[in-house]
């Protein structure tokens, strides 16, 4: 059992945490626990309890009632977008998929690149139904015969309650030759890979899964047509896995009236920096300001910035505190969902040390396949180095800006584009801390020590 701390949410919406309930059940009962369905305590591979609960019954009326045509028109007029991080709509994967000839394959990404958010070990380990009935009925609406999970190997606890959850699913009929009577083949499997942030990445994770060294893969062609072993390959997130059920048991319709109508649903997120630290599920749409103060007031201290979107994230300053928690929007600010983390920055935060420590990061993960990624995140580290030690030149901001429009745009993959968030939106909204750094070696935080030895030494 996991011990992530849950902070608690509103009630009232369709939770991933939770089996979906059938119709004319209590909706939206979650309370972001999962152990309403369960018991406290309980354990989250017992299939017979999450039967209970509604498990498995998307599953059964996709076959029953929709089928495949019907499953995909259902998720595509429910206006779910992945989870993953950029948004994309669900449906329009499956469609390029199905339309691909086969064999094909959906796979589960609960790889969780992100060190500091935690949201889909949780849904993995509270929930893990949802997510394995989530990939049947990908499975089924898209014609493919193997269903894989792919999380890190060292996931200890995630992995023991997935083998369960699979074996109970195996043994109940859910997978295998005729999986749930629908004459369709399920190989319904777990896969552990293990590598660095950047395996998290789809195309690197599927080259991963085929025992292959974890470098991305040009696109297009996109891995929906030609995914894994060639095969046309639908890759989600396992929190975007875990809305179909409910989607296909309550219909397009309900699951839309949650959230916006640009992002329905709701999102896992993790807040951190805060007096709480732990993962909360909110409807999209809901704002940073709200899921802030999820985690309470940080002792007391005024808030400086919120990282959004984890190390590739960007930093935004309290008066963005009532944007929507959206893909567009936050995109639109110079952050992004992400990873789900959302870390809170007091008044004795340092925007350029935050910066840096993160470009660094970003810089040190770069796979190094694409150059100006390569060395254009490098280059931007070494500027955030300047700028914390006292040793700016006249113009690095200016190049910093340069840099970061010339790495854009030729990437393999989203990473070169994201490493450049957190020094932007730290020029965009903090650029007096920025100069302050700049023309005369001062921390206005007092963090960026170096620079005060730097401007001793020198001034
Ligand atoms: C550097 C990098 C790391 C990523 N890490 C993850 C990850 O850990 N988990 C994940 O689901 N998606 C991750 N993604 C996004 C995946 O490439 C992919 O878009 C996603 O799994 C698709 O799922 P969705 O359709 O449900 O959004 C990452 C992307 C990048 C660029
Ligand atoms: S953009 Fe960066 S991380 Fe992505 S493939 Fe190119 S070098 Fe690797």
């Amino acid at each position: 059992m996991t011990d992530i701390a849950r902070l608690e949410t509103p009630k009232g919406w369709p939770s991933i945490l939770l089996p979906p309930a059938g119709k004319g059940a209590a909706r939206g009962t979650g309370t972001g626990t999962g152990d309403a369905a369960r018991g406290a305590g309980g354990d989250a591979s017992d299939l017979d309890a999450a039967m209970k609960a509604g498990a498995w019954e998307g599953l059964r009326r996709a076959i029953r009632d929709l089928g495949p045509t019907g499953t995909i028109a259902a998720i595509g007029s429910s206006g779910l977008r992945g989870r993953g991080g950029a948004g994309f709509p669900a449906a329009d994967k499956w469609r390029a998929a199905a339309s691909a000839p086969g064999p094909r394959v959906v796979v589960a990404n609960g790889y969780g690149a992100d060190p500091s958010s935690r949201t889909d070990q949780l849904l993995l380990e509270t929930n893990p139904y949802a997510v394995l009935e989530g990939l049947a009925i990908v499975a089924l609406a898209i014609g493919a015969e193997e269903a894989i999970v792919a999380v890190r190997a060292t996931a200890g606890s995630t992995i023991r309650i997935l083998e369960a959850a699979i074996a109970a699913a195996w043994d109940a009929g859910f997978a295998g030759t005729d999986a749930l009577g629908s004459g369709h083949f399920l190989d319904l499997r777990l896969q552990t890979v293990q590598g660095a942030y950047l395996l998290g990445e789809e195309t690197i994770l599927l080259k991963a899964l085929e025992g292959k060294r974890g470098q991305p893969q040009q696109r297009p062609p996109h891995p929906a047509t030609n995914g894994l072993r060639g095969r046309p390959t639908v890759v989600h997130n396992v929190q975007t896995l875990a809305a179909i059920p409910w989607i296909v048991v309550n219909g397009p319709a309900a699951f839309a009236t949650t959230g916006v109508p640009e992002a329905p649903g709701t999102i896992l997120v993790e807040v951190r920096g805060a007096e709480r630290s732990g993962v909360a599920e909110v409807p999209l749409g809901t704002s940073l300001r709200e899921i802030a103060g999820l985690g309470g007031k940080s002792g007391g201290r005024a808030l400086k910035a919120v990282l959004v979107g984890g190390p590739s994230g960007g930093i935004l300053p309290p008066e963005l505190l009532d944007t929507p928690y959206t893909f567009d929007a936050l995109r639109a600010a110079g952050a992004h969902v992400g990873s789900g983390s959302v870390i809170v920055a007091d008044e004795r935060a340092c925007i350029v040390d935050l910066a840096r420590v993160l470009t660094r990061f970003c810089a040190d993960e770069a796979c190094g396949k694409t150059i100006p990624c390569r060395i254009g995140t490098r280059r931007l580290s070494e500027i955030g180095d300047r700028l914390a030690t006292g040793t700016s030149r006249a113009g690095d901001l200016d190049l910093m800006a340069d840099l970061a429009s010339d790495i854009v745009g030729s990437a393999l993959c989203d990473h070169e584009r994201l490493a450049t968030l957190p020094l932007m939106s730290g020029m965009r909204y903090f650029r007096t801390e920025l100069d302050e750094h700049l023309e005369r070696s001062s921390c206005p935080a007092g963090v960026c020590h170096p620079i005060a030895m730097a401007a001793s030494a020198t001034h």
